[in-house]
């Protein structure tokens, strides 16, 4: 499979239930479709300021994760960015980021997100692609924590992404 041929486009109303499925199979928190349609509204609403990605593998026309983020002067929030288990390890993730990373400007450089503690395979995707830790929130009701983590543009994504040709099995 080759990462970098992946469709990456703006969510809209026909996409709700396909990432509502993704979510339901990838994420231990996941959206409803309504919860989707709640963030397609923010989008249609603020449209410079709440975004979300569909990516799609171009060879199969399957849809494989998406994204949803938000910007700020300095930064982006990163809400979400999910692969659904039957496409792992295929650096889909890490081509979605780099797309969410592509919108990164000198004034807004930086990336936040939070990965819950048990989160080893966010935690371990994130690191990879160049997240440092910065700090906890428990923010749990089970009293778990939540890992702060940030990105710095000019950071290093995998070396596959940025030339977008290796081939990962
Ligand atoms: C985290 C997640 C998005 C990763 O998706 P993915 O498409 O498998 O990630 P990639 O293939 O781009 O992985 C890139 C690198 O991250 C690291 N990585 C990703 N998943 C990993 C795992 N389960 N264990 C160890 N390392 C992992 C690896 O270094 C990997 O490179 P490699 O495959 O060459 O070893 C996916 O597991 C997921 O949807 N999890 C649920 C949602 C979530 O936790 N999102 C992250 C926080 S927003």
């Amino acid at each position: 499979m080759i990462a970098s041929q992946l469709t990456i486009k703006t969510i809209c109303a026909a996409d709700l239930e396909t990432l509502a499925t993704i979510d339901a199979d990838a994420n231990t928190e996941p959206w409803s479709v309504d919860d989707f349609g709640h963030w397609l509204e923010e989008m249609i609403d603020h449209p410079t300021q709440f975004f979300g990605v569909l990516a799609t593998c171009q060879m199969t026309g399957q849809p494989v994760g998406h994204a949803t983020w938000t910007n700020h002067a300095r930064h982006i929030s990163l809400i979400e960015c999910v692969v659904a288990k039957r496409w792992r390890r295929h650096g889909f993730a890490t081509a979605i980021l780099r797309h969410v990373a592509g919108t990164l400007t000198p004034m807004r450089n930086k990336i936040f997100a939070l990965a819950h503690e048990r989160n080893d395979d966010g935690l371990a995707f994130l690191l990879a692609c160049g997240f440092k830790g910065i700090g906890t929130t428990p923010v749990d009701k089970d009293e778990a924590d939540h890992y702060a983590m940030q990105y710095v543009h000019a950071a290093t994504l995998p070396v596959s992404v940025v030339d977008g040709v290796t081939i990962r099995r």
